[in-house]
């Protein structure tokens, strides 16, 4: 098979969502489909354990559980071809951090998974951000609509008001809660009639000529002119599908289902493998990279410590941008100006980690080493090239560290430094006193940084609070402007651990009166990894 044919059959994705609105449950049947596993259950009951979290024997554990959870891959014949997909671990519940957003930048696109009841929610908001950065494919699936929730003409207003994306309904339900009978595909004017189930068979579709057809009242009764009604009046609102809208983000086609009763889910999934795309180009600083280039090419994305004090390893999940990887084959990692061998490269499927023999662009793979990559890290197999668009977000919690041992500063620093290359933690160093504040997008990193600290580096430290809730890395090319702001703001600057500057507020009204008092300085949300 032509590296061109290996790379177009591959989809690599995420699923964006807020806790609780049915991705596990969604993740879980979509592996059922892909045959990765046999059982509903296996992916649930890994979560209960990773629940579990609170105390340092549970962390390790918590993070031993989600290194064979980060990617999973599995296979979807559909269509005549055999997919190859890619589906990358999106944490949502304690674990969410920095990690989350930056799996964003390794796919290709994403499923949206939205509950019924309640509509658009803060996480969705935030990972939907991510996506517009680079804008990522969005495909929606609206789940439970075996319970009672909102209207899906106003969910779909709740969806385009508050995320700025243009819904394009491809399945249209039929009642809800308790009078649920099923959903209308639009685009291929089918029937699916709703039975709870957990089976993976396909959901028997009755073929209907169009929306007028008399056979909808025999089979819906009165529930058939609703739908007419709903449709019609959906119709009069909605764009139709437009590709090309879809790949720059401007536009999602959406899904109606039950994820727990396996309504909808193969829908999805056919709809899923035949829109999402291939592999595509990824910008580089040099240039752009497209994904049949012969040559290999990937970044880190994401590094997962092991808690084991013993084993000071780490993975680096690296997501492959052109060419085909090899085992054994020799890289250049470029920031280090070495060249090193990937011998042992685990991929890993859906459940179990195999040692790979190959893997091409769109795949990750992930490999083992000693604390020398870093995210945002680029390999390639020849040519120099550090690839963009992978960056440090800015954290949403503060806490200032207070070193319970003062022998110890050196340590705690060395620590800390490699913490945050790692993108475990964000680093800070306030400009007026040198204090550490770590910076965190989730509350688990502060504790998993805490007890990394104790059992790799030995230092015994704690937090105290700060009034500080957001940061942004600043630029100013007026250098009379910028002293006079770090003169101002001398109390709210620090720097980061690569010493760009950054100004931390106290709340968001602070921070956009601080941007319009100061027009000259730019306020940047994000950071690109150096
Ligand atoms: P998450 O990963 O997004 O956090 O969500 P998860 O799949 O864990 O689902 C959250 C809850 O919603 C679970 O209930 C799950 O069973 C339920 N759920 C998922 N899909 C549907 C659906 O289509 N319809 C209905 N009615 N419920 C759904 P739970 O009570 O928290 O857990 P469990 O005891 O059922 O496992």
């Amino acid at each position: 098979m032509s590296l061109h044919d290996e790379i177009s059959k591959r989809r690599t994705f995420g699923i964006i969502s807020h806790p609780d609105s049915g991705k596990t449950t969604l993740t879980e049947k979509l592996l059922l489909f892909g045959g990765a596993i046999q059982m509903a259950g296996a992916v649930k009951a890994r979560r209960a354990s990773r629940h579990a979290t609170s105390d340092w024997m549970k962390i390790e554990q918590e993070r031993g559980i989600s290194v064979a959870s980060s990617v999973m891959k599995f296979n979807y014949p559909h269509g005549g071809c055999e997919y190859e997909i890619n589906l990358l671990d999106t944490p949502g519940h304690q674990d969410f951090s920095e990690d989350t957003y930056r799996v964003l930048t390794a796919v290709d696109s994403a499923m949206m998974v939205i509950d019924s009841g309640k509509g658009v929610e803060a996480q969705t908001e935030k990972l939907m951000e991510v996506c517009r950065m680079r804008n990522t494919p969005i495909v929606t699936f609206i789940n439970k609509l075996d319970r009672e929730g909102l209207d899906p003409l106003e969910l779909l207003a709740d969806i385009e008001s508050k995320l700025q994306i243009e819904c394009v309904p491809m399945s249209w339900p039929i009642g809800m809660g308790k009078s649920f009978k099923g959903v209308f595909n639009l685009y291929k004017n089918e029937l699916n009639l709703f039975s709870p189930s957990q089976a993976t068979r396909h959901n028997d579709a009755v073929h209907i000529a169009d929306l007028d057809d008399p056979r909808l009242d025999e089979l819906l009764g009165s529930q058939a002119d609703e739908l007419r009604e709903s449709v019609e009046l959906m119709q009069g609102a909605a764009m139709p599908f437009d590709r090309q809208q879809f790949l720059n983000g401007g536009q999602t086609p959406v899904f109606f289902g039950s994820a727990v009763n396996n309504f909808g889910v193969r829908e999805l999934l056919d709809a899923f493998v035949e829109l999402a795309p291939a592999p595509g180009p990824r910008a580089a600083a040099e240039r752009m990279v497209e994904p049949d280039e012969p040559d290999f090419s990937a970044f880190a994305f994401k590094i997962q410590a092991n808690m084991d004090p013993a084993h000071r390893d780490r993975i680096a999940f690296f997501r492959i941008c052109s060419g085909k990887f090899t085992r054994g084959m020799t890289v250049r990692h470029h920031r280090i100006g070495k060249d090193v061998k990937l011998a042992n490269a685990t991929i890993f499927m859906a459940q179990d980690r195999a040692h790979v023999e190959e893997a091409y662009a769109g795949d990750i793979i992930g490999i083992h080493n000693h604390g020398t990559i870093r995210i945002g890290d680029t390999f390639s197999s020849k040519e120099p090239l550090k690839f963009t668009g992978i960056p440090n977000f800015a954290p949403e919690m503060f806490r200032r560290i207070r070193l319970n041992d003062p022998m110890k500063r050196k340590q705690l620093h060395k620590g800390l430094m490699q913490l945050s290359e790692e993108g475990a933690v964000q680093v800070f160093r306030t400009v007026l006193t040198g204090d550490y504040l770590l910076g965190a997008v989730g509350v688990l990193q502060f504790d998993v940084a805490v007890a990394r600290l104790k059992a790799e580096y030995n230092v015994d430290a704690d937090y105290v609070g700060t009034d500080f809730k957001l940061a942004r890395w600043i630029k100013c090319d007026n250098a009379a402007k910028l002293k006079g702001f770090e003169r101002q703001f001398a109390a709210s600057l620090a720097l980061d651990s690569d010493d760009s500057l950054a100004y931390l507020a106290p709340d968001a009204w602070k921070l956009r009166y601080t941007e319009e008092q100061w027009p000259d300085v730019k306020f940047f949300k994000t950071r690109e990894s150096l």
